[in-house]
């Protein structure tokens, strides 16, 4: 008998499912002993507090369309993992527990960077454990690519594209603010994709009057309106430049609900001009994913299937240079992918006319 839990972590995205019923289909079509799946609802969680509910064929028929997750999620940080919880219990301990009580031959835990993390952290603890790569912010080290990530550039492209309708017809300057946490991978691509003029990314800090110089120019030359996509984590030149102490301090106090409002802002101020805010925000993870991210799931799903059946754990599945590979946990954690500022991306980029405001 072979026993296998799945669980997803962090925040969701599409194509966890996908992904899912990719494991159990390879697995079940080629394991040559009886298989059980256990799903443990809401991540991390389930494993610490040994809620979970055995998995059949049914549970993972008519998923690989739909978005979210079939077992729920939470965050559980990996910072408070070898916290006790309120109620003394060692985490870690638990999550042992639990995988040794239901004879686990495998935990699948599908999750971004610190769910990862964690991961690595059981496996390092003699669990055997296979993650996959998912999130739409595309910032997990060893891997070209996760899932979720392009289905949100679809999503975030659509807003951009509807966006230059009206702010074509107001000739008015339009910031449309994008996910993807501290990196620029999902703004970038989606900036790219929706024809942004500018496009501000937390790995290129921006300075405003290069901004202001960009709309004018825009200006100058007949443009009525002018479309900057923000990440959620651009950060000015100035910022950039202090401290971590003195950004925390200067985000406690705050005015703006993020940080395309003190664009905006400082926008208005320098050109008079009527600046809007759009904030698709969690669009960009939800609904079904889209075709590529069903194929790509569906071969991490595959190869992780693949993995347990060979009797390989303490890996990412991942995809590099066009390929399914696997990448050791240990390599993997507490990294983040960010955007090369000097990666060709950026060159093509500049060089069709898109400001960094850099
Ligand atoms: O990591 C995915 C992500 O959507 C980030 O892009 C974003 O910063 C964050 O999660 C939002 O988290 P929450 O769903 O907890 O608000």
């Amino acid at each position: 008998m072979l026993r296998i839990g799945f669980l997803t972590s962090g925040g969701d995205c599409q194509a966890l499912n996908a992904a899912m019923r990719g494991v159990f289909k390879c697995v079940v079509n080629n394991a040559k002993e009886p298989v059980e799946f256990y799903g443990f609802e809401d991540g991390y969680k389930g494993l610490i507090y040994s809620k979970f509910h055995m998995l059949t064929g049914q549970d993972f028929k008519g998923i690989l369309t739909r978005g979210g997750t079939i077992l729920g999620t939470s965050r559980v940080p990996f910072k408070t993992i070898r916290e006790p919880d309120e109620n003394g219990l060692d985490k870690v301990k638990a999550m042992k527990q639990t995988y040794y009580k239901l004879q686990l031959d495998c935990l699948v835990m599908g999750g971004g960077n610190g769910s990862t993390k964690t991961a690595n952290l059981l496996s390092e603890e003699g669990l055997n454990v296979i993650t996959l790569p998912k999130t739409i912010d595309n910032d997990l080290w060893g891997t070209d690519m996760t899932f979720g990530f392009q289905s949100a550039v679809d999503i975030a492209t659509k807003c951009i594209d509807d966006i230059h309708t009206t702010a074509s017809s107001h000739g008015r300057v339009f910031i449309v603010e994008i996910m993807g946490h501290k990196v620029g991978w999902l703004p970038l691509n989606a900036g790219i994709a929706g024809g942004a003029d500018i496009i501000l990314i937390p790995e290129i800090p921006y300075d405003i009057k290069k901004v202001v110089e960009a709309i004018e120019e825009r200006d100058k030359h007949g443009s009525r309106f002018t479309i900057i996509v923000v990440a959620e984590g651009a950060i000015s030149k100035e910022d950039a430049k202090l401290s971590k102490k003195e950004y925390k301090k200067k985000l406690a106090n705050y005015k703006y609900p993020s940080v395309s409002y003190e664009i905006a802002d400082a926008i208005t101020k320098e050109t008079g001009r009527e600046v809007r805010v759009t904030v698709p925000g969690h669009t960009q993870r939800g609904g079904a994913p889209d075709p590529y991210d069903r194929v790509f799931a569906t071969r991490i799903g595959a190869e992780a299937g693949k993995m347990i059946l060979k009797g390989e754990f303490g890996y990412m599945v991942a995809y590099k240079n066009r390929e399914i590979v696997k990448t050791p946990l240990s390599e993997v954690a507490g990294k983040l992918k960010t955007v090369d500022p000097k990666a060709s991306i950026i060159k093509e980029a500049k060089m069709i006319g898109i400001s960094f405001g850099d």
